[in-house]
C-alpha cells in the first residue's frame, strides 16, 4: 500500500508579499522553507508528482514571494522564498526576514513547516537559525536533508547525524530525500498528512 495521496489536481493560485496577499478559501497550508537553490521547488514537484508545477532553477534567489498552490481542491503549498544567497541584493535579502516571520507567525491556516537542507553538507548558520527559531515558536516542522543522491549511500548515515546532532533531534526524525531517485517521497508524506487531514 502506497502512503503517497493520489494527485488529482495541483495549480498555482497565487504569489503574495504581505498578508493581504495570502488566498482566502481557509485550506490548511504546509510551507517549504530552506537556502536559496537548496532544492525546496524540486522537492514540492517530486511529492506531487509533478515535473514543471513549480519552476526551478539553476539560478539561486530566484523566488522572491509566497507562492501558493493550491492541491486536490483540499490544502495548500506554500513555497517559501530562499535564504542565505549572498548575490541577491541587499534590500531584498532585508525584506525576507519579514516577509516570511510575518507569514509564519500570524497565518492561522499553517499547519506544519518543511525545512529543507542539503545532505552534502552541515546544517548552514542560517539553517539553524530558522530550525531554533521555529522550535522557539512552537511550530509543527520536519527536518528533510535532500540532495541525497549526491552522497554516497555509505555517508549517508554520518552525514544525517552530524545533522541530526547540530538540530537537536534524534536522528531517526531526520528524512533523507532526493529529488531525481524519489527517495523519501513516502516518508516526508507520512509527516506531512497529519497535518492537512486536521482542519486547519
Ligand atoms: P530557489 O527557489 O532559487 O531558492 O531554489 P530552490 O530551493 O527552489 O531549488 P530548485 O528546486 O530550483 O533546485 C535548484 C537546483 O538543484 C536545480 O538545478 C535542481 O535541478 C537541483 N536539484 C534540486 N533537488 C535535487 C536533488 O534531489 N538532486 C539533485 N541531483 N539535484 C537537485
Ligand atoms: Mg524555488
Amino acid at each position: 500500500m502506497s502512503l503517497v495521496p493520489v494527485i488529482r489536481s495541483a495549480q498555482f493560485v497565487t504569489s503574495a508579499v504581505a498578508p493581504q496577499g495570502y488566498p482566502k478559501e481557509g485550506l490548511p497550508e504546509v510551507a517549504f522553507a530552506g537556502r536559496s537553490n537548496v532544492g525546496k521547488s524540486s522537492l514540492i514537484n517530486t511529492l506531487l508528482g509533478r515535473k514543471k508545477l513549480v519552476r526551478t532553477s539553476a539560478t539561486p534567489g530566484r523566488t522572491q514571494t509566497l507562492n501558493f498552490f493550491r492541491i486536490n481542491d483540499a490544502f495548500i503549498f506554500v513555497d517559501l522564498p530562499g535564504y542565505g544567497y549572498a548575490k541577491v541584493p541587499a534590500h531584498i535579502r532585508e525584506q525576507w526576514g519579514p516577509m516570511v516571520e510575518k507569514y509564519l507567525t500570524t497565518r492561522r491556516e499553517l499547519a506544519g513547516l518543511v525545512h529543507i537542507m542539503d545532505l552534502r553538507h552541515p546544517p548552514t548558520a542560517d539553517d539553524l537559525q530558522l530550525w531554533h527559531w521555529l522550535r522557539s515558536h512552537g511550530l509543527e516542522a520536519v527536518a528533510v536533508l535532500t540532495k541525497a543522491d549526491k552522497v554516497p549511500r555509505g555517508r549517508h548515515m554520518a552525514h544525517a547525524q552530524t545533522a541530526a546532532r547540530l538540530l537537536g533531534l534524534p536522528s531517526t526524525d531526520i528524512i533523507l530525500f532526493s529529488a531525481t531517485t524519489r527517495e523519501g517521497t513516502e516518508t516526508l508524506w507520512a509527516r506531512i498528512l497529519p497535518w492537512i487531514q486536521q482542519p486547519a
